[in-house]
């Protein structure tokens, strides 16, 4: 079970993802966990991410890929992980597909928690006070004037990734503003679902292709074809004589397209292998800093 928990700070995606990894036995990769264990070991990572993360912004792209790349590199992912906090840009969730294609891995849901914005800084300045109350250290960023700035970079920043998904057939919302079981018991469901329909994808059922005939009818043509135009500007070769398939038949283009698709995709992972050896080398290197 892959998974990705989306939702703003306070959102509940940590205590989410904790319950989760008691039920299903899989790890909890939360980058801003990561972040903060980097920032408190004082290494290199840690040290440019301190200002950022206390600012309430964005760590770089290239970094928070290279940490998520390594990570899911370790054994005790191989059976599954949930990313908190993880894609927060569509630069990192393209990184994040390339990075599963690369593995042969898919991911199984997105899941966003929605939560009326009113209620996050009284959530996070519980947080900080029973943090207090245990004598650990409050986190940096948990404080109104950060928070208020953590919520413009995930409407700016890490919103754009609801549409991502969506398109992509991937996402499923559940309404956060249920009490911390009733959420649990949703996440739940919709786990139950996909896994129901053995690799598909839990968004899947409520997708207008499959609400409607027509659009359902239409749906595979239109997947082949946009993939087909992706792969193209990674292989111009293969590319060629998918859009060329695509040309010479487009009412009927569905099979033609898928298979000249398949060819391309393949081309484009053979194009892009080598370079991306090269990046996840680098990033080990810089995780490792
Ligand atoms: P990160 O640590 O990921 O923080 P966040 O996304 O801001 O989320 P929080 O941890 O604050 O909240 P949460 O949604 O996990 O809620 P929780 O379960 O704790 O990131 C911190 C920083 O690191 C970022 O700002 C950025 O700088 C950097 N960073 C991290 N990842 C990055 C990336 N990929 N790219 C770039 N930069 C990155 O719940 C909060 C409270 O609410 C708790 O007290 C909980 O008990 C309570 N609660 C939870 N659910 C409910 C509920 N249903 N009802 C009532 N109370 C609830």
């Amino acid at each position: 079970m892959r998974l990705i928990l989306l939702g703003p700070p306070g959102s509940g995606k940590g205590t989410q993802a904790q319950r989760l990894v008691q039920q299903y036995g899989i790890v909890q990769l939360s980058t801003g966990d990561m972040l903060r264990a980097a920032v408190a070991a004082q290494t290199p990572i840690g040290l440019k991410a301190k200002d950022i993360m206390a600012a309430g912004g964005l760590v770089p792209d290239e970094v928070v890929v290279g940490i998520i790349a390594d990570r899911i590199e370790q054994p005790d992912a191989a059976n599954g992980f949930i990313l908190d906090g993880f894609p927060r840009t569509v630069p990192q969730a393209e990184a994040l597909d390339a990075l599963l294609k690369q593995k042969q891995m898919n991911l199984d849901a997105v899941i966003e928690l929605r939560v009326n914005e009113g209620v996050l800084l009284e959530r996070v300045e519980r947080r900080a006070a029973e943090t207090r109350a245990r004598g650990e250290a409050v986190r940096a960023d948990d404080t109104p004037e950060v928070l208020t700035k953590r919520l413009h970079s995930y409407r700016d920043q890490t919103e754009p990734l609801i549409h991502y998904y969506s398109d992509h057939r991937m996402l499923a919302t559940v309404d956060g503003m249920m009490p911390i079981e009733e959420v649990t018991e949703e996440i739940g469901r919709i786990l139950a679902a996909v896994g129901k329909t053995s690799g598909s994808r839990a968004a899947k059922k409520a997708s207008p292709a499959k609400r409607s005939g027509k659009a359902a009818s239409k749906a595979p043509a239109k997947k082949a074809a946009k993939k087909a135009g992706k792969a193209a500007k990674k292989a111009p070769k293969a590319a060629k004589s998918a859009k060329k398939a695509a040309k010479a038949a487009p009412k009927k283009a569905a099979k033609t397209v898928k298979k000249a698709a398949k060819k391309a995709s393949k081309a484009a992972a053979k194009a892009t292998k080598g370079t991306r050896k090269t990046s996840a080398k680098s990033a080990k290197k810089r995780s490792k800093g």
